[in-house]
C-alpha cells in the first residue's frame, strides 16, 4: 500500500519536525493540536527552520513554498482519519495517547496505519486499545527531526509485515535510516541514552563533577556533539524522567532508578530549554549552569 497522506497528532517539538520532513518529502500533511496557538507557532517554527535550510542551500525556495502549502493545520482530530498514515506525537503520557487513539478509531479509513512516536511506551499495549493492532506500530523520530538521520521502527506483537514495510518505505522516502527494534521498554536509543543521562545526573548529585565539567568531559572526551546535561535540557527533563520511570517499572531493575536530582528539577518545573531553565539557565545571552 502506498502512503500519500500523513496525519500528525501534536504540534510540539517532535510533531512540527515530523510535519516539516514529511511535507518536504512530498506527503500531504494534516497537523493536529488541541491548541490553535500551538499550531500557529509550529507553522512559524517550520517556516523559520526551512528558511535556514534555504539559506544554507539545502532546499530551494520553491521546495519550501510547496512543502508549506502541503501542510494543513487543524484542531479537529477526527479529520486525520482520512489520511493513510497517522503518527501520534503528543505528550509522553500513556493516558493521553490512549485517549487520542480511542477518539481517532471511529473516523479511520479501513487501510489507515496508526503509529506512535512514543520514545518508550509499550507499542503492544497502545495497539491493544485500538481496532487494528496489526496495523499499529512505533515510528520514533529523534530530535531535531530535520537533522537526525535515524528513525526507530518498532513492531508490536501483532504488527503485520505489510504495515512494517509501508512504514519502512516512508523512512526511505524521507532519506533517513530505519533501525528495527523489538517492543521492550524504551526500545534501542533510549534504553542506552537515558541511563547515560541519568548517570550524568548522579555524577552531578554525588558531587563528582560540576555541570560544566560533566558536559565538557563527554563533549571533548568522547566526542559527543552535546554534553549529557545539555542534551537532557534539549530533550526535556520531564521526558527524560518519564523514560527512566518506564525503564525502571518495565524492567524492574534498580539500575534504572531515576536520580532524585532529576526528579527535583522536574518537580521545580525546571524542564530544560522549553521552560528556559534546567541544568542551565537559558534566560540570558549564554546558558549559565544552575549548579
Ligand atoms: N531544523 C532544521 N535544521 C536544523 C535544526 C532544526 N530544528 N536544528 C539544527 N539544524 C541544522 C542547522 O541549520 C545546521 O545545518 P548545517 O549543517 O547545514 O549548517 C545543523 O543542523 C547544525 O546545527 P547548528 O550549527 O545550529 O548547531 P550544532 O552544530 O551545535 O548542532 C545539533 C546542533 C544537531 C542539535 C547537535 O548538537 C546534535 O547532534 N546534538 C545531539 C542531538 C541528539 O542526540 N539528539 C537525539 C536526542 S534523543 C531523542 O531525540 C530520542 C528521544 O526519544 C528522547
Amino acid at each position: 500500500m502506498e502512503i500519500r497522506s500523513v496525519g500528525i497528532v501534536g504540534a510540539g517539538q517532535m510533531g512540527n519536525g515530523i510535519a516539516h520532513v514529511m511535507a518536504l518529502a512530498g506527503y500531504d500533511v494534516m497537523l493536529n493540536d488541541i491548541s490553535q496557538e500551538a499550531l500557529d507557532s509550529a507553522v512559524t517554527l517550520m517556516t523559520g527552520n526551512m528558511d535556514r535550510q534555504v539559506g544554507r542551500g539545502k532546499i530551494t525556495p520553491e521546495e519550501q513554498a510547496s512543502a508549506l502549502a502541503r501542510i494543513r493545520p487543524t484542531t479537529t482530530l477526527s479529520e486525520l482519519g482520512q489520511t493513510d498514515l497517522i503518527i501520534e506525537a503528543a505528550t509522553e503520557r500513556e493516558t493521553v495517547k490512549q485517549a487520542i487513539f480511542e477518539d481517532l478509531v471511529p473516523h479511520l479509513l479501513p487501510h489507515t496505519i496508526l503509529t506512535s512516536n512514543t520514545s518508550s511506551i509499550s507499542i503492544t499495549r497502545l495497539a491493544s486499545r485500538t481496532d487494528r493492532p496489526e496495523k499499529f506500530m512505533g515510528f520514533h523520530f529523534m530530535n531535531p527531526v530535520p537533522v537526525m538521520q535515524l528513525v526507530e521502527l518498532i513492531r508490536g506483537i501483532a504488527t503485520d509485515e505489510a504495515t512494517f514495510s509501508a512504514c519502512r518505505t516512508v523512512v526511505e522516502r524521507l532519506n533517513k535510516t530505519a533501525a528495527s527494534a523489538e517492543d521492550f521498554p524504551a526500545f534501542i536509543v533510549n534504553r542506552i541514552l537515558m541511563p547515560m543521562i541519568n548517570e550524568a545526573v548522579y555524577t552531578l548529585y554525588e558531587g563528582v563533577g560540576s555541570v560544566q565539567s560533566i558536559d565538557s568531559s563527554l563533549r571533548l572526551g568522547a566526542n559527543h556533539p552535546m554534553g549529557p546535561l545539555e542534551l537532557a535540557d534539549f530533550i526535556g527533563l520531564d521526558t527524560c524522567l518519564a523514560i527512566m520511570n518506564v525503564l525502571h517499572d518495565g524492567l524492574a531493575d534498580t539500575k534504572y532508578r531515576p536520580c532524585p536530582l532529576l526528579t527535583k528539577y522536574v518537580e521545580a518545573g525546571w524542564l530544560g530549554r522549553k521552560t528556559q531553565r534546567g541544568f542551565y539557565d537559558y534566560r540570558g545571552e549564554t546558558p549559565v549552569p544552575t549548579r
